[in-house]
């Protein structure tokens, strides 16, 4: 999909982009209200679209320096405030693929609505290269739906199928997180449940 966006259709790929800020970026701020980054300094957005959810991290946390990373046609769009406005002096624009490298040094690593994009292989390349990317202890939040596995959800059950339907991708317990991590090289440490319909899923780089 993101393959056709950017040789086919760039109009349709600007459209993608500003529905997932219209879609998810109304929860920006509660989510960044559970977000703890207490002692970071780099925040990375892995995949971080025009930006609005790192936007909402650092005019919360007026110490920390983000980084927003995403394929270059996603980057066309960023949010003014972090291209030129406010918090453009802590903040880079990063373009690049996290299938192949992610930013080094990071303290913490966010990654919201885009693990249910990929099947589980792809997942744990992009976990693989991020866990490569910084030192232990490091973490990584990731930003999504979970799925009850017992029950069906009203907004989740149909999610999974259109993820799976149209990229290949599905939505997961925290089993599966924990799961994807094991397999890249992180350990699962927490979730933190919110009063909307994503949660953060943390994982740690690991001593040596
Ligand atoms: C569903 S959108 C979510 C955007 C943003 N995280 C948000 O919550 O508003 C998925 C994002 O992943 C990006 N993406 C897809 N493949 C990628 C790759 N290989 N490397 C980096 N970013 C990628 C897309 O360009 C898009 O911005």
């Amino acid at each position: 999909m993101f393959e056709y966006f950017a040789e086919d259709a760039p109009r349709e790929g600007e459209t993608f982009n500003e529905a997932m800020t219209l879609m998810v970026g109304s929860m920006n701020d509660v989510l960044a209200e559970h977000i703890d980054v207490a002692g970071a300094r780099r925040y990375v957005d892995v995949g971080g679209g025009q930006g609005t959810m790192l936007r909402a991290v650092l005019r919360r946390n007026p110490g920390l320096h983000g980084v927003l990373f995403d394929l270059a046609q996603a980057l066309t769009d960023v949010h003014e405030d972090l291209r030129t406005g406010e918090l453009a002096g802590r903040c880079g624009v990063v373009p690049g693929d996290g299938l192949e490298s992610v930013p080094q040094g990071g303290d913490i690593y966010q990654m919201r609505t885009v693990l249910h994009m990929w099947d589980d292989d792809t997942c744990v390349r992009l976990l693989r290269n991020r866990a490569r990317a910084a030192a232990p202890g490091a973490r990584t939040l990731v930003i999504d739906q979970l799925l009850d596995t017992e029950r069906p959800q009203p907004m989740t059950t149909p999610m999974d199928l259109q993820m799976f339907l149209i990229a290949g991708g599905r939505e997961r317990s925290e089993e599966e997180f924990a799961a994807l991590f094991e397999r890249a090289g992180l350990t699962f440490t927490r979730v933190a449940r919110t009063p909307v319909l994503l949660h953060i899923v943390e994982a740690a780089v690991p001593a040596p």
